[in-house]
Order: C-alpha cells, then structure tokens, then sequence
C-alpha cells in the first residue's frame, strides 16, 4: 500500500498547471453548475461552490493533501462531493460518515482503477486494488487464513525476536562507528525490512550478505523508487487531457511499467529458487515458517487456482502494504520521544519496573506494558501513516446522509482528519499518550482508525502492530537518546498522500549502562 501512499511524484509541477489552466478557465465557472448533473435523482451532497470545466475544485488542493482536505471539511462540511478534475469523489470527513458508508453500507467497497492499480496491482487484479468480488473475497480469505492468521503471527514470533536481535547488533556497531550520531530513518526502514523479508520470503538481505547498515541503505535506494509512484496522485487519472501535456509534465506511467516487470522479474527468481532448493531437501528451516513456502505448498492442490502471478502478486501486496507504513511509524514514534524527553523516560521506567534488565523484552511482554502502546497509539493518532486510506469507489447508486451518490463516484475518507479534530479530541496537536490510558477499542469507535475500516480494512494490522510494538520497545529498553542539539525534532511531513517524516530522524544514541550485560551477549 505504500506505492499508493506514498506520493512523492512532485505535485507542485501539477498544482503550478492546474492554477494556469484555471486562470484561462475561470471566466466559465458560473454555467457550470447549471449543466451538471442533469439526470439527478436527488440532491448531490454539497460541494464547495467554485467548480471549474476540466479540473473541477483540484484548485483547492494543496500539500499535504490530507490537511486541505481537511481544511475543506472545517469549512464546509464532513461530507462533500467534489469534482477532482473529471472524477466525482465523495469526501468523508466524520466518523459517523465514515461509519454510514464504509460499516453499515455495502457500496463503497470497489476500487477505482486509477493508474497505479493498472500498473503496480497486476493490471487490478492483487489484493489492494482488486474490484470487490469472489477473487478479491478469496485474497482476503487466503491472507487471512494462511499468511496473517494469529496462529502464523505466533509461529513467525521467533523470526521478528531474531530481527530485533541482530539489529541491535547493527545499532551498536553503527553507533561506535559513527561517534554516537546514527541516521534512524534508514535504520528503521531495514528493521521493518528485514522483517517483512524474512516473513514474506523467508530470506533477507543482512541474512544473505551480512552486511551492516550500509547493505540496507543501499536496498532502501532500490525500493524507494518503487515508493515514488502511488495512488491518488496522478493527475492523468483525474484529468485525462493531460495526457497531451505529458511531454510537459513527464508521465510516471513508463516509470511504473519498468517498476512492476522488475518486481515481477525478482518475485519469479525468488519462486525458482525456493522450488529448486525444495527439490534438492535443502529448505532451510527460515524458508520453510516463510509465507512464501505456505503458498507454493497451496500451489501443488490448485495450480490453476494459485499461479506463480497470483502468490507473486499476493506477495508484493503485502510486501508493499507493511514496509514504509509500519518504518514511518516508528521513526514518528521515536521523533515524538525525543521531542517529550519525559514521556520516553516514563516509558524506559515502565519497562525497568516490569521487565528488568536482564533480559530484552518480547512481544509476550505487550500486555505488561500499557504505557507503551498508549505511546503508540498517540503516535498513530496524530500521524496515521496512511492519512487517507485507499481510495473506494460505489458500485451502486446510494443515499449518504439524505443526498443521492451516483454509481461509480469515487470515495476518500480522511482519517487524519477525523484524528485531529478538536471536536473529538481535545487539544488533537499535542502529544499526550495518557488520553489512551484506559481507553479500550469499543470505545475508541470509528475516532480512531489508522488501518482504516470497513470491508477494506487493512488486512496488515495486527502483523503492524507486533512489528511496531517489538520495534519501539527494544528502541526505548536498550538504548538512551538525545537529540543532536538543543533545537527540537523537525516535524514536518512530505505532504504527499502518505504520511511521512521530511527529514530523516538523526540522534545521538548509546546503549543504556544498565543493558550492557544482556547487550553483550548478543
Ligand atoms: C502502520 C502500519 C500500517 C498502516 C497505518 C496501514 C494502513 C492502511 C490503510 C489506511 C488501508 C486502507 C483501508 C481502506 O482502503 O479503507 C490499508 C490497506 C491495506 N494494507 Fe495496510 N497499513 C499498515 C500496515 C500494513 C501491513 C503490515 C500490511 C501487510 C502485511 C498491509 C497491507 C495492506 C493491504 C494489502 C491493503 C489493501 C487491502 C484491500 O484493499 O483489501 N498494511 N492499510
Ligand atoms: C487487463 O485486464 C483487462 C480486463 O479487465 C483486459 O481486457 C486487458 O487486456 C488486461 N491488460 C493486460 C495488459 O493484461
Ligand atoms: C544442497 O545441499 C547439498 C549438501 O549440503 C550441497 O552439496 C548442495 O550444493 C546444495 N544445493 C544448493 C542448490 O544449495
Ligand atoms: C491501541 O490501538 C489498537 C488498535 O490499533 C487497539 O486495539 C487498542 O485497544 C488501543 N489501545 C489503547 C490503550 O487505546
């Protein structure tokens, strides 16, 4: 999902086009409400007056898009239908919309088929951008029976204990070899990595080429292009006649296709391997806990049904889905830390008191840690990774709040919005991790949803959470951090459809005193 959210393609460029064309088209705004919509069978939700022919109100978007958004539904309602260049979207703003149209309704659970699911979904067909039906059900069904069940979670515990393991090596070596000053984003991202790696496909990087930090920065380069395409962001979806100005604008389409065949190209030799290895009875015992291993096995009862494209494209769903989502994250976490040097020192305390130091913590430790994940939960409240999900779109005429929606009008909700309402949470701009103390899911509802809701709901959720969990609590157990001087943390985000850290979380970091026995023995 993180080739959908992230949106690193430069919006600016497209902004600074839409504001020309805006200009010259100004002048017809007025007929424009007129003409739309002449078969109407009910009111439209309302929608910001000043809709321009062509673009529609992409005026009014700006970066990050999610805080526009936002802006719009402040001034003029939590449920809007506005004209992104030729799409009808409906913007959901509220948790109760939010609730109306993605819990209680059944309509809104299609995708659009916006450019990258084209290209990056297997032509629509992976889990992520499937349209809603039998091959999509079964997607989920396989994920969730076979690959994310707590059953398979509790069986590849081991493998993210390991994970964590060998990345406080790094940490430590990386430390030494840079006099206490370490670059956490790329850290973070070959942790999550690592993780996802040895899951998916039972290998990984440091476990082939056992090199230190700098094997992982050089993986993150590769798949960061992967990142730069994504959803909502490209403008031809939304205006197809600037398909002629492609010469302008140069087009990521051609960019996408070369990133899928390659992805594709690596998932195919990753299949021939683990079938030769197989053969010759040398699976090694990662290969055999791996998903991968779990699916070629459905493979040998249904060929058909499970073809190398289907597991390959399954694969790279969830590959793609959990990296730079559950990386952001804790890089977020860790920033909030440092910038609330209290909060990170009640949450080393927490762990002292409950866990000691004589041993490193493990995800069966969770539940002895509330103040932990109230930390984690405050960070994913007021930066979800994923600020505006996926987009959806209706496969039927319906009625949302009284106003008719036409089918096929694409739906986005904003989560972040919903996060950071002062209606709904007080004072939503400040890091205070205690208002989730006590605080249980039913009564969370629908003000809290960073893996979103409904049919849709990201299918990744529980796997996060343990990533996260395991990968804040040995940052906080094992090592003291400061920032590199005294000026906070900068904060500012991308800005594009995913929600992620600007510039890369540097800090002065050392192992604590008190671990050192337990982080000898490593
Ligand atoms: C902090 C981490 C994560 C966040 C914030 C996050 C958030 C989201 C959100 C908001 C959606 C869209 C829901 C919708 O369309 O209504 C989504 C979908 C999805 N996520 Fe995640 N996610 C995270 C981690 C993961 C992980 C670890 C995986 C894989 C194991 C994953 C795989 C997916 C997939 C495949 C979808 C598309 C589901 C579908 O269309 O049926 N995500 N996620
Ligand atoms: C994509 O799928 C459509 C049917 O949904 C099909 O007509 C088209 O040929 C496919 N394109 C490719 C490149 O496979
Ligand atoms: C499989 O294992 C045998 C014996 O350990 C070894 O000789 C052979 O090279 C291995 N094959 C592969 C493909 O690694
Ligand atoms: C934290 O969020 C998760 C969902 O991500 C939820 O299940 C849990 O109950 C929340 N915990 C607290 C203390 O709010």
């Amino acid at each position: 999902m993180m080739q959908l959210l992230s949106m690193d393609y430069d919006i600016d460029n497209i902004i600074i086009v839409i504001k020309y064309v805006a200009f010259y088209l100004a002048t017809y705004f007025t007929l424009k409400h007129t003409i739309l919509h002449s078969k109407v069978k009910g009111k439209l939700p309302p929608r910001p007056f000043l809709s321009f022919p062509i673009i529609g109100h992409l005026y009014l978007f700006k970066r990050p898009l999610y805080r526009s958004l936002a802006h719009l539904a402040v001034k003029y309602g939590p449920v809007l239908y506005l004209k992104m260049g030729a799409r009808p979207v409906l913007l959901l703003s509220s948790p109760e919309a939010v609730e109306e149209c993605l819990v209680k309704s059944d309509v809104f659970v299609d995708r659009p088929r916006l450019l990258p699911g084209k290209h990056g979904g297997n032509n629509y067909t992976n889990m992520a951008w499937s349209p809603y039906g039998d091959h999509w059900k079964n997607l989920r069904r396989i994920a969730a029976v076979e690959i994310l069940s707590p059953q398979r979670l509790q069986i590849l515990s081991g493998i993210r204990a390991e994970v964590a393991q060998s990345f406080i090596c790094r940490m430590i070596k990386d430390i030494t070899e840079n006099d206490g000053i370490v670059e956490m984003k790329s850290a973070i991202f070959g942790l999550t990595l690592d993780n996802m790696m040895r899951m998916l496909i039972g290998k990984s990087n440091y476990v082939e080429a056992s090199g230190g930090m700098e094997a992982s920065r050089r993986f993150q380069k590769t798949m960061e292009g992967s990142f730069r395409v994504s959803g909502v962001n490209n403008i031809e979806d939304f205006l197809p006649i600037l398909k002629y100005f492609k010469v302008f604008l140069g087009s990521p389409e051609e960019f996408m296709k070369k990133l899928i065949k390659e992805k594709n190209t690596f998932m195919e030799g990753l299949m021939l391997e683990h079938r030769e290895l197989e053969r010759e009875g040398n699976l090694s015992d990662g290969r055999k806990r791996a998903m991968i291993h779990v699916l070629l096995s459905l493979q040998k009862e249904d060929p058909h049904y499970y073809s190398d494209e289907m597991i390959g494209s399954l694969i790279l769903a969830l590959f793609q889905g959990g990296t730079d989502t559950s990386a952001a994250t804790v890089e977020w976490v860790l920033s909030l830390l440092l910038n609330n040097p209290k909060v990170l020192k009640k949450a080393q305390e927490e762990i002292d008191t409950n866990i000691g130091n004589t041993r490193l913590v493990e995800e069966s430790d969770k539940n002895n840690l509330p103040y932990l994940q109230c930390i984690i939960n405050e960070t994913l409240r007021m930066y979800p990774t994923g600020p505006l999900g996926l987009p959806h779109e209706s496969r039927d005429d319906c009625y949302v709040g009284g106003y008719h929606v036409p089918k096929g009008s694409m739906l986005i909700y904003n989560i972040w919005a919903v996060h950071n309402d002062p209606n709904i949470w007080d004072d939503p701009r400040n890091f205070k991790p205690e208002r989730f103390s006590g605080l249980e899911k039913t009564t969370l509802g629908y003000n809290f949803m960073p893996f979103g809701t409904g049919k849709r709901i990201c299918p990744g959720e529980h796997l996060a959470n343990k990533m996260i969990w395991l990968a804040v609590a040995i940052l906080v157990q094992c090592f003291d951090w400061e920032r590199t001087s005294n000026d906070l943390i900068d904060m500012e985000e991308t800005g594009g459809l995913s929600l992620v850290k600007l510039v890369p979380l540097r800090v002065k970091c050392c192992p604590r005193p008190c671990m050192m026995n337990v982080l000898s023995e490593l």
